[in-house]
């Protein structure tokens, strides 16, 4: 078999078979393929697009390209949730302890998560502003926890799918990243070989999100269920509004404050509503239990203290500081802040949501480049969200850093990502549509 063939067979818009597929990611992994061809290959992939069964043969082989996942020895149903990243969105950390807590001995969540780049926040830095707090559990280790305490978090293993740590360097330099094959075999690659067998996948749209239009996040949600269906698993998807941050806090510390909060029943609205929605959901595909009993359930244990107590006992089990968790002041902080305030009376009209992200990310609570340090106290309190009406001269947000010179640029960016208008913008929803393999419904 040649590339060159392959190649040109997907520039003609013909159909790759299995073989020609795995010949690809195996070649290409292993070295024996240049860039220069491969970057071919993904240019016309682009062009062309591929079928749905391409699509999943594709993700098959980058599933296989390193290790997979093996929780056959957790006894019960193993659930994992995915959000293709937003700004403000830390409802991973409040979902993993609220499932554990929703249906103990019986439902488990093994979450294998990143780090944050650019304008998106990661679990894994969010987790690592608990003082000890361990994201880097060898595999035994992490499945001992997940079977003994309900969940884990740990930040992705080395060799979980190469293949897409490679492909995915080349996309970001080759103009190819934003094809909805593409990210959707990367995205579902590392899911499915993290093991789990019913995933939740949160696909974020709007200024802050990769998928800028509904349609296209729905495409890509119904390619994404498409893949892991195909493969075995329970898969839904919930295409939900990036157009604003999720609840107040952006950036580390602040975020695991807000999460602390969100435990208690007590964090932003927004929040709160969606981490019932994605713990229920993510329940009810084990199909333990009705989307009511499920609901019922992810408002009982944060109602009655048992996911605050599962967040707690999971840190603890990772080697964290629980003593953060029942007093957040005590979590990395910032020496300075600065407040934003509105230059008019009205509303808020429109946020740049990437823009906040990258604010946030010049304060320190996000890499520029891969090989920064970050700074976990940094970051953004946001106290007027899209919609919120202002008067002139009122705070709209804080932020917080230790450096003088980042809090100066942080400033300038969140300031130019707000615009006001005397009227009230409309209502936009949180969720715009669920995906399953029984089709779309719009919200
Ligand atoms: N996230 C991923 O993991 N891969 C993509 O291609 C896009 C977003």
């Amino acid at each position: 078999m040649r590339m060159y063939d392959i190649i040109e067979k997907k520039r003609d818009g013909r159909e790759l078979t299995d073989a020609e597929i795995g010949f690809f990611v195996d070649g290409y992994t292993a070295g024996r393929i240049p860039d220069y061809q491969a970057s071919a290959l993904l240019m016309a992939i682009y062009l062309q697009g591929m079928t749905p069964e391409e699509t999943r043969l594709l993700t098959m082989h980058m599933m296989n390209s390193g290790d997979v996942v093996d929780l056959s020895d957790i006894p019960g149903a193993t659930v994992d949730k995915h959000s293709t990243g937003g700004v403000g969105d830390k409802t991973s950390l409040a979902v993993v302890p609220m499932l554990a807590a929703m249906d103990p001995s019986h439902t488990f969540v093994a979450k294998m998560t990143g780090r944050g780049l650019g304008h998106t926040g990661g679990t894994v830095d969010k987790l690592e502003s608990i003082p000890g707090f361990n994201t880097a559990l060898s595999q035994d280790a992490f499945i001992d926890c997940v079977r003994e305490h309900g969940a884990a978090i740990i930040g992705q293993t080395g060799n979980l799918v190469p293949a897409d740590k490679l492909i995915y360097a080349l996309r970001d330099v080759t103009a190819t990243v934003s094809s909805i094959p593409l990210i959707a075999s990367s995205i579902m690659s590392k899911k499915l070989a993290a093991g789990s067998s019913c995933i939740l996948l949160d696909v974020k749209v709007g200024s802050g999100a990769f998928m800028k239009t509904v349609p296209e996040a729905v495409e890509l949600a119904q390619a994404m269920v498409a893949i892991g269906e195909g493969m075995g698993r329970r898969v839904k998807a919930l295409v939900t509004n990036m157009d604003r941050p999720l609840g107040h806090a952006i950036g580390n510390a602040l975020e695991v404050a807000e999460v602390i909060d969100a435990l208690h029943g007590r964090g932003p609205a927004d929040l709160q509503h969606e981490v019932i929605l994605i713990a229920s959901d993510l329940l009810e595909l084990t199909g333990r239990f009705t989307h009511e009993e499920a609901k019922a359930r992810a408002e009982r244990v944060i109602a009655d203290g048992s996911a605050f107590n599962a967040f707690k006992e999971i840190v603890a089990a990772q080697g964290g500081d629980t003593r953060v968790l029942d007093d957040p002041t005590l979590l990395p902080g910032a020496a300075l802040s600065r407040t934003l305030t509105a230059p008019q009376d009205g509303f808020v009209a429109h946020i740049d949501t990437e823009a906040v992200g990258i604010a946030s990310a010049e304060l320190g609570a996000g890499r520029l480049t891969k090989e920064d340090d970050i700074d976990h106290g940094a970051g953004i309190t946001l106290l007027k969200n899209y919609g919120d009406e202002v008067i002139a001269g009122e705070p709209v947000a804080i932020l917080y850093a230790n450096d003088p010179e980042k809090l100066a640029i942080g400033t300038k960016r969140l300031t130019s990502a707000y615009t006001y208008s005397s009227e009230r913008p409309a209502a936009e929803p949180l969720l715009y549509a669920t995906v399953t393999r029984d089709g779309i419904v719009y919200a």
